[in-house]
Parts: structure tokens; sequence; C-alpha cells
């Protein structure tokens, strides 16, 4: 599929984005163990989370869904997975991948995980190094560097370990084997990275005490499933907001975003490039904190980010380099090395394609920069299968002069179905 975009004028209304990536993959994997029925609202039924609850009913649990947005799952407690009878296809999903990895460390059977091109590219040895210490069997090509992985569960110990890299689905694996360990797992930070896991095995009823930069779980205790809201996710909404904060005349609304502060990056880096961005409505619902933004045209300037503000804006980033084509002066993004093994070699692409629609945007080995204001031009670019690329072309694409192609775009629909639809409500041409 090919998305075909051209220059608008700018955005007007208000919309609301479909729930968090992050947070509907926990909603099913946490629920499927807990005790009890939980009910899942606003879940995201992109093709990474129907990934997940498809390994989570080949894993034996019942989950229906009442709406494309609504699930009821019936929780099987710690100890009532079963062994899957195939293989458990991730996908395109690293957090599928990742986070299952550890919880099937704990179980008492066999399970292979296998995905994508892409996913059989990306590094597993984060988590399965910290797995084995724990006792866990896996094994995977390279010495477990690479899907496909399979995991012989096992009895685990509990384990005190700093993470090498910060990666939010490395510490989730970890505390997700850590649930079924004899004892209390700790686990250290470098660098705070999303703690949405955290938070819902805190309403869960998990023995696990938070302090950053460390976290005590106790294994063992059985979870207390409960009805969850998920809010709309900040890294689909990003889109629009920066469209809106670089298109003259612009003036949006997205309701019922996700405001978790460790997500929260894109706000804080538009605010220092001089955005208008309103934070209204602000309350907390099933312990994640969410907001209705108001967003307006505004002149930007470029922005220097390192390595200590990446982690609360890492799927952004490609986005970041959209902005600062628009801002003036020169953005620098350093420390983001972690971009390049993500579904496709993000700054290798984001780099190119901009390129290709004459930015002045020069690779780094950790980053890149971009030297601004430019106008772009209209091009034919690819998405590399990457939706955050895919996306992230088509917010430069309402920017450039002419015509833009994003080839390869349905990719789109890993994270955000309905992006298309949404955005050309919005649109003035
Ligand atoms: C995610 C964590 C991040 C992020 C990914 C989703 C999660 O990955 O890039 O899109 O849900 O935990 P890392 O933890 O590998 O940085």
């Amino acid at each position: 599929m090919e998305l075909v975009l051209e220059k608008v004028r700018n955005l007007k209304g208000n919309i609301s984005v479909p729930g968090d990536k992050s947070i509907s993959h926990r909603s099913l994997i946490l629920g499927s163990i807990a005790q009890g029925e939980a009910r899942i609202y606003n879940f995201l039924s992109s093709l990474d989370c129907l990934r997940t609850l498809e390994c989570m009913r080949a894993l034996g649990v019942e989950i229906k869904r009442s709406s494309n947005s609504s699930l009821k799952i019936k929780g099987k407690g710690l100890y009532g997975l079963q062994e899957p009878k195939d293989i458990l296809d991730v996908g395109n999903s690293g957090t599928t991948i990742r986070l299952l990895t550890g919880l099937l460390s704990g179980q008492d059977f066999y399970s292979v995980l296998c995905g994508d091109a892409s996913i059989r590219k990306r590094p597993m040895k984060r988590v399965v190094e910290p797995l084995r210490l724990m006792g866990g069997n896996i094994w995977g090509r390279k010495d477990g560097q690479f899907a496909p992985l399979s995991v012989r569960g096992n009895k685990l110990n509990p384990l005190h370990y700093t993470l090498p890299i910060a990666s939010a689905q490395v510490k989730t694996a970890l505390l997700l084997a850590g649930l079924y360990a004899t004892g209390e797992t700790v686990i250290r930070e470098p660098l705070s990275t999303r703690d949405h896991t955290e938070r819902m095995l805190e309403i869960m009823q998990a023995d696990i005490k938070i302090s950053p930069p460390e976290i005590k779980l106790m294994g063992g205790k059985e979870l207390r499933g409960t009805d969850i809201f998920i809010p709309g996710d900040i890294s689909s909404a990003a889109y629009f907001i920066v469209a809106a904060s670089v298109l003259k005349g612009s003036q949006i609304t997205i309701k019922q975003v996700g405001v978790n502060p460790t997500r929260t990056g894109i706000i804080g880096i538009l605010n220092k490039m001089g955005a208008k961005i309103n934070i209204l409505n602000y309350q907390i619902k099933s312990n994640e904190p969410q907001a209705n933004l108001m967003i307006e045209y505004s002149k930007l300037k470029g922005v220097e980010i390192e390595k200590e503000n990446v982690a609360f804006l890492i799927d952004e980033l490609p986005l970041i380099a959209v902005v600062a084509t628009q801002a003036q002066g020169k953005t620098v993004v350093s420390g983001a090395r972690e971009l390049r093994v993500k579904e496709t070699d993000r700054i290798k692409a984001i780099v190119s394609e901009l390129k290709k629609m004459e930015a002045d945007i020069k690779e780094k080995e950790d980053g890149f920069i971009v030297e601004g204001p430019s106008k772009l031009k209209g091009a034919v670019c690819e998405s590399y299968n990457d939706h955050r690329i895919a996306m992230s072309l088509a917010v430069a694409a309402l920017l450039a002069e002419g015509k833009t192609v994003i080839r390869n775009s349905e990719c789109i629909d890993i994270s955000f179905p309905g992006f298309e639809k949404i955005l050309q409500n919005l649109i003035n041409f």
C-alpha cells in the first residue's frame, strides 16, 4: 500500500487517539496471569497487540472481545497457563517476544517464540542473559542472541540486577519472571524508563516496592485481576501534536491522552523548542495519568537532546527529526543508539528519507543533526516497514511542496490503525 499526501494549510479539530500500545500489551499479559475476571477498556486493536492477544489465547487463556476496544479476560492465576501446541508467532512485535520470554521462563512447560524478518534480527540477548541468571532455560540462534527462541520453564531464583541498557521491555521481562521467583527480585535502572508494568502490578496487588532507580518484587504472590481503562497513546498523539505545532494557524485538541511522566518527553522537548501545548482535565485512571491536550501553532527553535532524556521519548525521535526541519537553528540528538535496533535502523531510515525531501540532516552514530528551517519537497519515500517511520514521514509530507508517496504504509497498522482517517478529518487545505 502507498500513502499519498500533499501540503496542507493547517490542522483544526478535536480528536482522540487509540489506546496506549505498551499498556495494552501489559493488560493482556498481567490480566491473563491474575486471579479473577477483568475488563479492559480502550484496548488498542493494532497488529502488535493482537499478536500478544493470540499468544495468550494459545497459552490457554479465555479472552473475549465485546467490541474492537473492549476485552474480557478470564485470569488463570500465576500457575494456570498451558503449554502452547504450536509456535507463538509475535509478528513484528518486540514487546511481545521480550515480555513473553520473561513470562515463559517461569512456566512448567516448553514453548517456542518466533516472528517476522525484522524480529529475527533484533537483539534478544538483553533478556536472555539475565533470565538465564535466574535459572531460565532459553535457547536461540547464536547462543540466544536471536529468535526463534525456545524456552523450557523452570523454577526461578530471584535476581539482583542493574540493567546495562535503559529498556522497559527488559525491565518488564525480568519483573514477569520475578513473579515466579522464590524470593525478592531487585532491579536497578541506569535511567528511568516507562513504568506501566510497575503501576499495573501495584493495582493488581503485587508485593512490589518502587523507589527509583530500584524496584523490588517478591515472587510467588498471586495477582488480583482488575478492570483497566487504557488512556490514548501519547506516541500516537505525538504525530498530531507535532503537525499542529509546525503548521501555521493550527489548533487541535486530543482527548484523554496518557501523560505518564515516563512518556511525556515529547511534550517537554516541544515546550523547550517553543511549542504551545496546554494540559487540561488531568486525572488518574487505573493508576495512569491522562489529560486532554490542546495544541496551537508556534514558532520553534532547535534543541539539544542528550542521553538522559532519550528514554522518555525513544519512539518519538524520528518525529523530532521532522519537527527540527521546521525549527530555527540546530537540533542535535545524541545517546540514541538504541534507535538502530528498533523495527528498522531508525537513524538511517529517517535521515535518508528526509534527505530525499531536501532536509538538512546528518546521521551520527548515536543520533542525528538537523539544521533548520528548511523548505521540504515532496518525494517518493520508503517506510522500511516501520510504522513510526511511515507516520513521521506523513507529518513531513503535510509540510512539503508537492506530492509525497510513502511506500509500504500498511505497517502503520502495527500501532495505529485509523491513522490516515483521523489525519484527514483534521486537515484544512
Ligand atoms: C516498549 C519499550 C520501548 C519502546 C517500545 C515499547 C514497551 O522499547 O521503544 O516501542 O512497551 O516496553 P525498549 O524497552 O526496548 O527501549
